[in-house]
Order: C-alpha cells, then structure tokens, then sequence
C-alpha cells in the first residue's frame, strides 16, 4: 500500500531581497523587496508502507522542506502531497496521530521537567491507551537505556542522552510514519549505534515506514534499502541502494597478499580495463573493470605467478558513488 504520495510539488519562500549598496539597503528598510527562493522543485515519489527510505542531498538541496511538507507544517506552492490518503496541512489533527517527527535540531521535551513527565503529557496529547503506552515506554526504556534518564530533565542530559529521549517520545503513539531530519548529527559512535539498531527494529517489527535525511551514510546504508536523492530542490536520483552500487559501480578492487609478487611485476600481460599496483613485495592490488573482467580470471593470473595467502575484494562504498553522480 502507497502511504506517501508527493506529485509534482514546488515550495517556494519568499526572502527579503538584499542590496549591494547602502542607499539602497536602507530604501529597502522602508519598502523591503521580496524574491522568490526555490527550495523544493517539482519532485515526484511514493513510499509504500513499511519502506525505510534514505532522502540524501548537499546542505540546502530541499530536504528539510520535504519533510516540513509531508508533516503538514509547510504549504506546497504547488502540487500534490497525500500521507495516508490525506492532505497533511488539511488535517493536521490527523495527520500527526499518525506520524512521528525526529530533528536533529528540536525536541519534543520540555527543557526543565523530567523526561518522564515529557512522556506523560505526549501520552494525554496524542490520547495514547494506557497499556499500549506503558507497553512502549518498557520496551524503548530497555532498548535505547533510558533507566537512569527517565527521572532527569531534558536540560541536564547529554547531546546523545536528549536525542534518544526524543526518539522515544517520536515512537510513544505507535506511529506509521516517521521522519527523521538528520537524527545522529553530533552523536557519538554508541549512541548512533544504540538509534540505528531501534530504528531497524521497529521497523521490522512493526512495519513502521520511515523516511530519513542523514550527512552519515552509514546511517543510510544501515537503514535504507531505497535512497531518494535531491539537489538544488530537483530529485536527480530514485533507487534501491543495490541498483545504484550495480548501475554507478564501475570498478572493482581485490588485494592479494601473497608470498613475493616479483615473478608477477616482470612477467604479467598488460590487460585492458585491469590495472595491478605493486606497493609491497607482499601484496598485489588490483583495480578491474566489472563491465569487462571477472574476479575470477583477475584470480587465476595473479595465482599463476604468486602463491596466494588472503584475498579481499571492496566495492567503492555508497558516499563515494553519490558524491561521484552529484558532483560530476
Ligand atoms: N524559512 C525559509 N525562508 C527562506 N528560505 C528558506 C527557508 N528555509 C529554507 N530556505 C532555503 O531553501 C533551500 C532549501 O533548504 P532546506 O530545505 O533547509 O535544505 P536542506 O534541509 O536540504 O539543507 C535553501 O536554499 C534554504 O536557504
Ligand atoms: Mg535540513
């Protein structure tokens, strides 16, 4: 089943024009000047229930907008933007039942009183059966370690400390969706661990649908088996991780450590698409082409004149691709 559906959407803001020169900066003080910024340009995709899709773009591409619109919070300029069969800004009541929203930069807490009573009043807000509340907070409490966080407020926590607070407080009402606008920025490594393991879960165990904006790839890559990516508000990209390693990945790179690569530097055949490095008498590296060779012939050469000892064969990793098709 489609759960998001974005048609042909534009947003558009409209910014207060800045001058180069004085006397004109201080007219516009009196009669500002508007321009238009496109953020979001006509971008079309649906999500189908229980995906987890990565939404990638350079800083300022539109990914914030996206999701500000698929939240409701934000009028598209035009087009079209159904979650769940509705219209977000038309039924925000409803809408927001059904979603969670989790961003880097704003908490669903309140600053000065226990976490838990944060949770207590999201429980009343959203109108969230007891049981099925008490069931979650138990589960989240254990899964993310929020025991000793629970009776603390929000302002005393850590960065890490806050954001699985948050991300707890986004899952309480058991939502469909939910977004996640750059949920690990500023994490340290345990923390990013403890949230990417809680989102891959509930998202298997519960068929929650998510859409998530990450600068950390290893997010995305642990995440999502789908990324979107956007870029000066258009989407240039939209496909299965796997497909875009198969369809971007030119070349392939096996190192073998072996006995002496000696025999193997003087005597092997220049080959097309195949190029072997020599740094260390011990190794031999090797860059091929996917299109034209296969591992195995690159294999049984190398084996013809080096006693093989360990192989390993590396993909260029899904940064690199992305980087490669944005900025080329
Ligand atoms: N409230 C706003 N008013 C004017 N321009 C904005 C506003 N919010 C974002 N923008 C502009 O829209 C573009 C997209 O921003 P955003 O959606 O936040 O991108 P991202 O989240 O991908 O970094 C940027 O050029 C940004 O400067
Ligand atoms: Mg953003």
């Amino acid at each position: 089943m489609t759960l998001i559906k974005v048609e042909n959407v534009t947003k558009e803001y409209k910014r207060k024009k800045s001058s180069q020169n004085l006397k004109e900066e201080l007219l516009h003080i009196f009669h500002p000047k508007y321009e238009n910024v496109r953020a979001v340009d006509n971008i079309d995709f649906s999500i189908e229930e229980g995906e987890a899709v990565g939404y990638i773009g350079p800083n300022g591409s539109g990914k914030s907008t996206t999701i500000k619109m698929l939240t409701g919070i934000l009028t598209p300029t035009k087009g079209n933007i159904y979650v769940n069969n509705r219209i977000p800004t038309k039924e925000r009541r409803k809408n927001n039942r059904e979603i969670g929203v989790v961003t880097g930069n704003r908490s669903l807490l309140f600053w000065d009183v226990p976490v838990i009573e944060s949770f207590n009043l999201l429980q009343k807000m959203y109108e969230i059966p007891s049981h099925i509340y008490e069931k979650n907070l138990r589960e989240f409490t254990e899964l993310l370690e929020l025991h000793s966080l629970l009776t603390v407020p929000e302002r005393q926590l850590s960065l890490g400390q806050r954001m699985r607070c948050n991300i707890t407080a986004a899952f309480l009402h058991d939502p469909k969706i939910v977004y996640l606008d750059e949920p690990t920025i500023g994490l340290d490594t345990k923390s990013k661990n403890s949230i990417r393991n809680f989102i891959k879960k509930i998202n298997e165990e519960k068929k929650t649908t998510f859409l998530i904006t990450s600068h950390d790839f290893q997010d995305i890559e642990a995440l999502c088996k789908r990324i979107i990516v956007i870029d000066h508000g258009k989407i240039i990209l939209d496909n299965h991780i796997e497909n875009v390693r198969k369809e971007f990945e030119k070349y392939k790179h096996i190192v073998f450590e072996v006995d002496n690569n000696m025999p193997m530097k003087l005597a092997a055949p220049i080959m097309n698409g195949v190029k072997f490095i020599y740094n260390d008498c011990y190794y031999v590296e090797v860059e091929y082409e996917i299109e034209s060779v296969e591992a195995k012939t690159i294999i049984d050469l190398v084996s013809n004149y080096c006693q093989i000892k360990d192989i390993s064969i590396s993909g260029r990793d899904i940064e690199h691709i992305i980087s490669d098709i944005l900025y080329k």
